[in-house]
């Protein structure tokens, strides 16, 4: 799709974001509820990925990515993110997670990158299979005992 560039978390970007809504399965990733103002607060790890200047999706860094239930260290840096709805299941979600990847790698040097992707969510571990992630750890989620995927890859290679 062409260059696809991370930016800050503007207010109008979260607004947006807080109002997608995903067909099921995928209402789970439905930020409903969330104040815009979290995604804004840069301690949160929320940014936004921007194609010919508009919001297609969000990446996010840090310990919003984990989920409770999961056992985690400090080897590497959680991520996560989604892309716009309507722009899922196009074969999108590549370009937006290494898009996410590089800019990790530059701003944070990680020495590996983490993801905890809901079980059933063939689609996402697709997408990071390809992308060198490897199933690391499985469990189920604490508060509603869902099963969840620890997916890892090594920083610094090559993302693409
Ligand atoms: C997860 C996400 C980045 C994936 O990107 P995407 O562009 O939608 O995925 P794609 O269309 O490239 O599909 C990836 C692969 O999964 C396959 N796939 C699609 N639906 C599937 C399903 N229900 N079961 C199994 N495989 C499926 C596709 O055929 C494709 O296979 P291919 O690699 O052989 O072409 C994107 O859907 C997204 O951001 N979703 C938001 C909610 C979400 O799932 N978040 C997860 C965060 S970890």
């Amino acid at each position: 799709m062409g260059s696809v560039e991370i930016a800050d978390m503007t207010r109008e970007y979260a607004a947006d974001i807080i109002a997608w809504r995903y067909p099921p399965p995928y209402d789970c990733y439905d930020l409903a509820g969330v104040e815009a103002a979290f995604l804004t607060d840069p301690g949160n790890g929320y940014l936004a990925l921007v194609h010919e200047g508009r919001l297609i999706g969000f990446r996010v860094f840090g310990v919003d990515g984990q989920v409770p239930g999961g056992v985690y260290d400090g080897s590497a840096l959680d991520t996560g993110g989604g892309l716009r709805p309507e722009l899922t299941g196009r074969g999108l979600g590549r370009q937006a997670i290494a898009t996410g990847l590089t800019y990790g790698t530059a701003r944070f040097r990680p020495a590996a990158f983490r993801v905890t992707v809901a079980g059933f969510n063939l689609r996402a571990q697709r997408v990071l299979r390809g992308l060198d992630f490897t199933p690391t750890a499985t469990f189920e989620a604490t508060t509603d005992g869902r099963p969840f995927v620890i997916m890892t890859r090594p920083a610094g290679d090559s993302v693409v």
